[in-house]
């Protein structure tokens, strides 16, 4: 009998026993092979004995110094990385332990930035439906994935959605891609007239959406829009990176593909590769100074920011990437891995779309495809694709609630980028005799 609360109540899932690079060894002797990274977090493969030696050394130096007393070395040094590899304008790093932190964080330091700089007014937070930022109360209030919403409706504060950037259901007859960018924006600079130019403190975006529509990248110049309507009006633009960032989407960060430095970021996930928790918030200079010039400090923090150990281990993390190459390897191997999915899926009656970026990836599953018509959701198809992806040995990451947070499913792939071509070989046919036992 196990005392962990586990997700849950009725079952207790396989025991890991242990990793090594793409695969997760299971204590029933099988070998669970990793084509979602956990989720998307597991980007320089399990068992890297260098980022496991840092954080031992780091342990043994030191473990933990709160930082209301001081910085750390392993600190220092990974902002310092961060900041050198960021879109124009980062200048700081704020460290937190999860992406839900990070987004929490970014939201407070928008609110009061504004207070810092005599706009106390600025309280309201746009966000996009079929979206997704975290569980803690405020980074769900933001979040627009309904599934995940729903039970807690009763202790969210007010935040103001509008509809996602997302083409394969939202781009109209004989609208260009670009046409289609353009009104999905808009939809942002209406928002704020509604609410009240002045009263509005921030936009949150996925850059590419990760879990809630599976692997959506924004329509061809939305995000510079975007970034227009929020100077407009004075509005923080704070993309979140949890997923889609730290080399991803085949980019260190997704907004340089799109040309858009935002004010704030959030980072998770790929960060500390799954060594260790670690999150981070990266800001602007800009905003960073409203502070300095204003009231000297940030009035959040908790105990394990900037833990040293944490820190120590996703610094390993981020420098095995840089040498390796593993963001230009991600980019350079892009177009292999969606060939493979193209030519398993692509006439496959159920695959709607198949969409992505580097090395994260979604297929949209739909029960018939020239309607676009999804399954219905008492089908559980994501439920079950999880399930016999498991079975099969395969770990894929699917989503319900597609289309509009009731009904369509995905499955999101986000492999490794040390994955050989072999293994996202492996992946793709694992997935296909996925799909055989679940649409037979
Ligand atoms: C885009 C995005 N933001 C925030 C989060 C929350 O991160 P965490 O689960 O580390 O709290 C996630 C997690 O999936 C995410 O995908």
């Amino acid at each position: 009998m196990s005392h962990v609360f586990h997700r849950s109540a009725r079952s207790v899932p396989p025991l890991a026993l242990s990793a090594e690079g793409s695969f997760i060894l299971g204590a029933d002797g099988r070998r669970y092979l990793d084509a979602c990274g956990g989720a998307a977090v597991s980007c320089i493969g399990h068992g890297r004995d260098e980022v496991a030696e840092a954080i031992a050394a780091q342990a043994r130096g030191l473990a933990y110094a709160h930082t209301g007393f001081f910085t750390s070395a392993p600190a220092e040094e990974l902002a310092d990385l961060l900041v050198a590899g960021a879109p124009a304008g980062i200048d700081k790093v704020y460290f937190v332990l999860s992406g839900s932190e990070a987004v929490e964080t970014a939201l407070k330091m928008a609110h009061q930035y504004h207070r810092e700089r005599g706009e106390p007014a600025r309280r309201h937070v746009i966000s996009r439906w079929q979206s997704y930022h975290g569980n803690t109360l405020g980074a769900l209030a933001a979040g627009g994935n309904r599934g995940r919403r729903t039970a807690y409706q009763d202790l969210l504060v007010e935040m103001h959605h509008i509809p996602p950037c997302y083409p394969y259901r939202g781009m109209a007859q004989g609208e260009s891609a670009e046409e289609y960018g353009r009104r999905a924006a808009d939809d942002l600079e209406r928002a704020i007239l509604d609410i009240g130019p002045e009263t509005v403190s921030a936009f949150i975006a996925e850059t590419v959406v990760g879990a809630t529509l599976g692997a959506v990248a924004p329509a061809p110049g939305y995000f510079s829009r975007i970034r227009e309507i929020c100077d407009r009006y004075g509005v923080l633009l704070i993309l979140d990176e949890v997923m889609c960032g730290m080399g991803r989407t085949g980019h260190l960060h997704a907004c340089l593909a799109e040309g858009v430095a935002p004010d704030v970021m959030t980072l998770a996930k790929g960060l500390g590769a799954g060594y260790l928790p670690l999150g981070a918030v990266l800001v602007s200079g800009r905003v960073h100074q409203a502070f300095a010039d204003g009231s000297g400090g940030f009035l959040h923090g908790q105990t394990f920011c900037g833990h040293p150990v944490a820190c120590a281990g996703a610094l390993a993390t981020q420098t095995i990437v840089r040498r390796e190459g593993l963001v230009e390897c991600v980019r350079a191997e892009e177009p292999f891995l969606e060939g493979l999915l193209r030519d398993a899926f692509a006439q496959h009656p159920h695959v709607g779309d198949i969409r992505g970026r580097g090395y994260f990836w979604a297929l949209e599953l739909v029960e018939d495809r020239d309607s676009k018509a999804p399954f219905p959701a008492g089908a559980r198809l994501a439920a079950r694709v999880k399930a016999e992806a498991q079975q099969l040995g395969l770990l894929c990451y699917p989503g319900s609630g597609t289309v509009d947070g009731q009904v369509g499913d995905h499955v999101l792939l986000a492999p490794p980028y040390t994955a050989t071509r072999g293994e996202l070989e492996q992946m793709v046919s694992l997935l296909g005799e996925t799909f055989d036992t679940v649409f037979d």
